[in-house]
């Protein structure tokens, strides 16, 4: 990447709904255990949002307070990204709702569809924009309301998912630091292992058998996990290269949060210790697109992750997707007026 311009990001945000589903609740509404649960998943709970609350609520909170830290003003945000699976609706995008929600007139505004790894991708986009000159400030928004389209009577996906929102606003920094390299891909031979069957063009909600489940989120979960354990872990090892960065140098890995088990072995394939790895999905489970950045706001404003860290994050969906990127952790804006 080019030295002129470095981009990084200025201010995180996250939102959980209030609401949490524990492994106990599920015990009574599928035939699971906490102790199933946790051994093969590592998660504990999880938030679900309110039956009025649709992603654009959550995305909206995430953001506000990520203009909040960045000391971004809205009406200044060039550009808003919102990467989800769960959009309120087919269109308008939920970038425009959260556009005018947030007041910010002079943004353009499109989703981005890339299911758990859509931040790391909208990430991307928004560097591009900047280093090219076109935009300055972009709000990249990962948010999920996945308890929406979450089978609850299907045992094998409703205990490992959750609702959640994480922004950040994208800007210029000080040269050297933010972005130091992106490692983005896609193998669409997989598309078929995690989908949402009905709702498109393929099979309109109107044509839905009474009593089919197409309406909710199908995943081949043995097939996802063995696409993760190897994509994680070469992706990390392209964005280090690419950053002419080695594992030595890594002070923080930020994964997608799906499975403890997915998370271990890209930290034993970096040779990473357990404190220098984010994990939250205890609490939150998958938050698809949201994981990353709400771990990324966690880590950030407990104060564990400092100016001048090197960071990597990485991520991994449907599509089946995947991106990486390598970050010199910086928050002070370049030029600032
Ligand atoms: O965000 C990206 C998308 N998602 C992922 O990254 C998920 C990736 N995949 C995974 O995390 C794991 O594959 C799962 C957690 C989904 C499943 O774990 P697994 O170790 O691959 O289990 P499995 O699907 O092979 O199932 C093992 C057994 C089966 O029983 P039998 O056939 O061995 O008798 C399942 O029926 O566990 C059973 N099972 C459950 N038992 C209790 C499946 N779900 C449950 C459950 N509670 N909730």
């Amino acid at each position: 990447m080019s030295k002129e311009r470095s981009v990084g990001i200025l201010g995180t945000g996250r939102y959980l709904p209030e609401r949490v589903l524990t492994n106990a609740d599920l015990e009574k509404m599928v035939d699971t255990s906490d102790e199933w649960i946790v051994s093969r998943t590592g998660i504990s709970e999880r938030h679900i949002a309110r039956e009025d609350q649709a992603s654009s609520d959550l995305a909206f909170e995430a953001a506000s307070r990520a203009l909040e830290t960045s000391g971004v003003a809205a009406e200044d945000l060039d550009l808003i990204i919102i990467t989800t699976v769960t959009p309120d609706m087919f269109f308008p995008s939920t970038a425009c709702i959260v556009q005018e929600k947030l007041g910010a007139k002079k943004a353009a505004a499109f989703d981005l569809s890339a299911a758990c790894s859509g931040f790391l991708y909208g990430a991307s986009v928004a560097t591009q924009f900047i280093k090219s000159g076109m935009y300055r400030y972009v709000l990249v928004v990962g948010v999920e309301s996945l308890s929406k389209i979450t089978d609850y009577t299907d045992r094998s996906t409703c205990v490992l998912f959750g609702d959640g929102a994480g922004a950040a606003v994208i800007g210029p920094v000080e040269d050297g630091m933010g972005f130091l390299s992106f490692d983005l891909g896609a193998d669409g031979s997989g598309a078929e292992s995690l989908k949402l069957p009905a709702g498109g063009s393929r099979k309109p909600l109107s044509k839905v058998e009474p009593g089919s489940r197409d309406n909710f989120l199908y995943m081949s979960g043995n097939e996802v996990f063995k696409f993760a354990v190897r994509v994680m872990g070469s992706a990390c090892d392209r964005v280090l290269e690419k950053a002419g960065l080695t594992k030595e140098d890594v002070d923080f890995l930020v994964p997608h949060q799906a499975n403890i088990r997915i998370i271990d072995s890209a930290m034993r394939r970096l040779g990473l210790s357990e404190d220098k790895v984010v994990v939250n999905l205890n609490r939150y489970g998958n938050m698809s697109s949201a994981s990353i950045p709400v771990a990324l706001d966690e880590a950030v404003s407990e104060g564990r992750i400092k100016e001048g860290d090197t960071l990597v994050l990485v991520g991994f969906g449907g599509g089946l997707t995947w991106g990486a990127t390598a970050i010199k952790w910086s928050t002070k804006e370049k030029g600032r007026e």
